[in-house]
């Protein structure tokens, strides 16, 4: 008599980056147990995913959740449960709460905070500062850290590494590699004087240039020339800054790069019809931007999708440009989204797993995710294309109750997802209790 498996997903169509197969998954003790023909296996319980595709778990690497000290923009708890509803099984947290995650004992508070609260998988960046950079090497392994993020231009919150000494100090304490905001901050201040008497949102690319994410982008690029730290530069919004990748990448330096679906779908027509709504750092920008974005990504250029997931409420957005604040939520949408194109025939699932959720892992040395593979975590996803999804401030679940894209209807739907073994959404509705648990780490440095 074989083990019973505590779960069972039969019928559907797995995808990896490098194809799709016919493949029952079997789950016990949290894991991917077995995978192959097995529907008649004992079970306690089954997923029929018939006519479906199952997906590793997305991971985003780039998500602000707000607690502590924010938490009414959105907290751990609120944060995961997006994440979870948009089948994003991991999440990577950002350090620019209140405090900010700069010290050891900031990190472990936020650990503390998301102990039987988070709905899916997380760990939580520390961020780098003029203050800690001498303790970042020791800060980067400490458990429940992927590393440590830069801001070199300032967006919310008062993080900021903005000139090469201090940048080149903090490239060279550790060697994991650092995810960057690449935004130069000496411009971004000379540039605030350049603000119309008449202020509206659709100012923010102008204000906000591509020339900032240029020259940002090129210092990055020379300092890790200079120190040959990895660097992982998010949320790329410019054309200005696509030689420079390409080049940084054809030359062989430790760069790679994150795209989201916001510089990908939206441009800054979105300004005069949504206004601060579409407010984000770095900014949306014009139609010819986003058309190079997308040329791009069809070319793989960009390695990850994150969400930048920056929820602020509606009372905040309401304010007056420049106060009302940057960022937009995403990380229930991220998948759909991203599904949507998938089935519009932009592209393939493959290469979403491949940008979704295999880049991450291997980027950062997740332990045992971001595959359907025997031994791996049971995080997974089970899309179906022959439903929709309409986003509507119901179905949403962040704290901020909007999102750019209510009223569209996506097709397919992430229909169920399983949470380390656990079935937490079923048919579209979560079911329950919250089952994330902190990533673990075996990042080595490559050789
Ligand atoms: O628009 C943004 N908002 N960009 C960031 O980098 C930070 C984020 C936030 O935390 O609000």
């Amino acid at each position: 008599m074989p083990d019973v498996f505590d779960l069972l997903v039969i019928g559907g169509t797995t995808v990896s980056s490098q194809g799709q197969s016919q493949l029952d998954i079997g789950v016990r003790d949290g894991k991917i147990a077995a995978l192959g023909k097995l529907a008649s296996q004992p079970t306690h319980s089954t997923i029929d995913a018939s006519g479906c595709f199952v997906l590793p778990g997305m991971i985003d690497t780039q998500v602000h959740f707000r607690e502590p000290g924010l938490e009414h923009k959105e907290d751990l708890e609120s944060g995961t449960r997006a994440a979870l509803m948009g089948g994003v099984t991991t999440i990577f947290e950002m350090p620019n709460t209140n405090p900010p995650t700069t010290t050891a004992e900031a990190l472990a508070q936020k650990l503390r905070l998301a102990e039987g609260r988070a709905w899916c998988n997380y760990a939580f960046f520390v961020g780098a500062s003029p203050e800690n950079s001498h303790l970042l090497a020791t800060l980067e392994n400490l458990a429940g850290t992927p590393g440590v993020k830069i801001f070199m231009g300032s967006s919310t919150g008062s993080l900021l590494v903005e000139d090469d000494e201090t940048l080149r100090a903090v490239l060279r304490s550790g060697k994991r590699p650092c995810p960057v905001h690449s935004e130069d901050e000496p411009r971004l201040r000379e540039r605030k004087a350049l603000l119309s008497s008449n202020p509206h949102p659709r100012e923010h690319p102008f204000l906000r240039d591509e020339e900032s994410a240029r020259l940002s982008t090129e210092r990055l690029i020379r300092l890790v020339r200079e120190t040959g730290r990895p660097v992982h530069i998010l949320h790329i919004s410019s054309a200005a800054e696509l030689p420079l990748l390409r080049q940084a990448k054809e030359e062989g330096l430790p760069i790679t790069c994150e795209i989201t679906p916001q510089h990908l779908l939206l441009d800054s027509s979105w300004y005069e019809t949504i206004g601060a709504y579409a407010q984000m750092n770095p900014p949306i920008r014009s139609s010819e931007v986003r058309s190079a974005l997308n040329e791009a990504f069809q070319n793989d250029l960009f390695d990850v999708f994150g969400s930048d997931h920056a929820p602020h409420t509606k009372e905040e957005k309401a304010k007056p440009y420049p106060q009302s604040p940057s960022g937009m939520p995403g990380v229930q949408t991220i998948l759909p989204l991203l599904i949507d194109q998938v089935l519009g025939g932009s592209f393939t699932f493959e290469k979403l797993v491949r940008m979704g959720s295999e880049n991450p892992a291997s980027l950062y040395g997740i332990a045992g995710k971001g595959q359907v593979k025997e031994g791996f975590d049971a995080d997974l996803v089970v899309v179906d294309p022959g439903q929709a999804q309409t986003v509507t401030e119901e179905w949403l679940e962040s704290k901020c109750g909007w999102s750019p894209y209510t009223g569209q209807t996506l097709r397919g739907k992430v229909r169920d997802v399983v949470i380390g073994g656990h079935w937490s959404v079923q048919g579209g509705a979560r079911i329950g209790e919250p089952k994330g648990s902190c990533v673990s780490f075996d990042w080595k440095e490559p050789a």
